[in-house]
């Protein structure tokens, strides 16, 4: 019998079986470091796009609605376990933004998506809030695990920087050519694959998620 009964009882994580796991992204950049940070576990994965599964509308608020709404729909339409990412840049004195609209400041008007203009937009914003705002920022991955008995699992990662202006590097993708991670010098774009792996806010989110459901 429970004494206190104010706190929920922990509720066991789900184990993921070795085998096909779809990577619910259209993102090249995600789905690379998402394949390598699966590679060890025995599970194979294999990209939506492969399936032919098409990308939901984002339509959440937060990087866990979306992240889920993107694993279930995977997981749905395949019959098979999905492995969705949602993630952003967050400016702390541009109040979080551009946040889970972090995609969306780099869309252009023939809905294609545009890097250089999105750093310049963020850049530009910062600016304007005048040499005193700071350039502290993090980036956010939620990855979210869904089952096609539609049971989830999502875990959150973070990476703490600071932004850089003109962008370097040409490793990576996104917004990594003006993220410098706290304890470098060098931006998330001048480090090799191995390094941005360590350390990002992906590999922060996996970390939590192997030790929950495959560790
Ligand atoms: P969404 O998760 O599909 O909404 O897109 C998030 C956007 O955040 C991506 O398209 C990237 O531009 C950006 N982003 C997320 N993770 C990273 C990263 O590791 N490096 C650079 N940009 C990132």
């Amino acid at each position: 019998m429970r004494l206190i009964d104010d706190e929920p009882p922990a509720v066991p994580h789900r184990r993921l079986a070795p085998g096909k796991l779809v990577i619910a992204s259209h993102n090249e950049g995600k789905v690379r470091e998402i394949r390598a940070l699966l590679e060890p576990y025995g599970i194979e994965p294999v990209s939506a796009a492969s399936l032919g599964i098409p990308e939901p509308e984002e339509t959440g608020t937060t990087f866990f609605a979306n992240a889920e709404l993107k694993a279930r729909y995977s997981a749905d339409l395949s019959g098979m376990v999905a492995l969705a990412d949602d993630s952003g840049l967050c400016v702390d004195a541009l109040g979080g933004d551009p946040g889970v609209y972090t995609a969306n400041w780099a869309e252009t008007e023939d809905g294609t998506r545009n890097w250089p203009m999105a750093m310049r937009k963020v850049e530009d914003a910062l600016q304007a809030k005048g040499p005193e705002a700071g350039r502290d920022a993090h980036f956010v991955c939620v990855l979210s695990l869904c089952w096609p008995d539609g049971h989830v699992e999502s875990f959150e990662g973070r990476a703490e920087g600071t932004l850089t202006w003109p962008p370097r590097g040409t490793v990576g993708f996104g917004y990594d050519p003006v993220f410098v991670p706290n304890g470098d010098t060098r931006t998330f774009a001048e480090l090799a694959p191995e390094e941005k792996k360590a350390i990002s806010h992906r590999a922060d989110a996996f970390r939590k998620l192997v030790a929950a459901c495959l560790g």
